[in-house]
């Protein structure tokens, strides 16, 4: 028997105001067609004044919660994907462990930039597995309209806030490729390439920052590397890209998600493309888009996802699963 994380729940929550491209066409020299044709993005969410990332994180564990059919004194451990906490601490994980209602599991925030998620999964992946916890709240939450630099069109239009979350559940599997359940992960960063995408500020600073971004470079990355540590992940449990029925990728630019199903040998027909709708929420675009899939009807009980991210750090990797 081999302990697997298998997915009880997930949900989502975006915040209510949508900002079209056509809305920076007034302050920046910039267009809905350069936006579209270049990243895919049509529209975005940011938070309102006042609402936090850990304010998203709720709405979203909330719903992911009632999914599961659980309430949040029946976690064990709340990991909170973000580079955009409320505060430098506690932890916005806390937060949401304070706004659930769970007084005896233990919370924390992990940060890999968009790569979030992914590291999230695979850190509570190993809980389950190892025995140190059985249910396990999963996050992404990001408020990156607080980061951004106005002025800088080649990186505000870009971004948008969001939240999604999935409960995972400990099981007995056999320890082949059908169990249902987290089946393989790969995380990987090299801090060589810190340069390439960051925030001006934080703690060193004193103050929070704006976030810098070396737009070609990190797409050159993110071409190569994710489809490798897609690869890498399936190859560890004998899979191959005909197993997958969907990828489920971080979502930054159609571009870069076109390519990476090329190199994968998936068509665009079996990939969740939530980007148009969100923006790059960071941390927040693939529990996003699971949850978005779920919902409409692509992600079933049973599929094979593949999730796979690159953000700041460089950090990225990518996680098998069955749903
Ligand atoms: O989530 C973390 C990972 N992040 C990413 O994956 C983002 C990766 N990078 C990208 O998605 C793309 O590089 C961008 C969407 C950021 C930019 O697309 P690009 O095709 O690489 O454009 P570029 O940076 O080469 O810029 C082309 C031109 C430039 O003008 P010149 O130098 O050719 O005259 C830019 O100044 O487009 C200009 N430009 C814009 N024009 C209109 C840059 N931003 C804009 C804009 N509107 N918003």
């Amino acid at each position: 028997m081999t302990r697997r994380a298998v997915v009880k729940g997930v949900g989502h929550y975006l915040p209510a105001r949508i900002v079209r491209n056509a809305e920076f066409e007034a302050t920046l020299d910039t267009s809905d067609e350069w936006i579209k044709a270049r990243s895919g993005i049509e529209r975005r969410h940011f938070a309102a004044e006042g609402e936090t990332t850990s304010d998203l994180a709720t709405h979203a564990a909330k719903a992911a919660l009632d999914h599961a059919g659980l309430a949040g004194s029946d976690i064990d451990a709340i990991i909170l994907a973000t580079s955009t906490a409320d505060n430098t601490f506690p932890s916005a994980a806390t937060m949401v462990q304070a706004n659930i209602g769970n007084e005896h599991g233990y919370a924390f925030d992990v940060q890999a930039v968009c790569a979030g998620f992914v590291y999230a999964l695979a850190n509570a992946n190993a809980l389950i597995v190892s025995g140190q916890a059985n249910r396990v709240l999963v996050i992404g939450a990001e408020t990156f309209s607080r980061i951004m630099d106005w002025t800088d069109r080649s990186t505000c239009v870009l971004f948008g806030d969001g939240a999604g979350a999935v409960v995972l559940e400990g099981a007995d599997g056999t320890g082949d490729a059908g169990d249902r359940g987290i089946l393989a992960t790969d995380l990987n960063s090299d801090g060589r390439f810190r340069d390439l995408l960051y925030v001006d500020g934080g703690v060193a600073t004193q103050n929070t920052g704006v976030l810098r971004m070396q737009g070609k470079e990190v797409f050159r990355h993110a071409v190569e590397k994710l489809a490798q540590t897609a690869h890498t992940a399936l190859d560890k449990v004998g899979l191959g890209a005909d197993d997958v029925d969907w990828v489920v990728p971080h979502q930054a630019n159609i571009r870069i998600i076109q390519s990476t199903a090329k190199k994968l040998g998936v068509d665009m027909d079996r990939v969740v493309v939530t980007v148009q709708d969100h923006g790059n929420t960071s941390a927040a675009s693939i529990p996003l888009a699971l949850s978005v899939g779920v919902a409409n009807g692509q992600i079933k009980r049973g599929d094979l996802i593949v999730t796979e991210a690159i953000g700041g750090g460089l950090a990225w990797g990518a996680v098998v699963l069955r749903w």
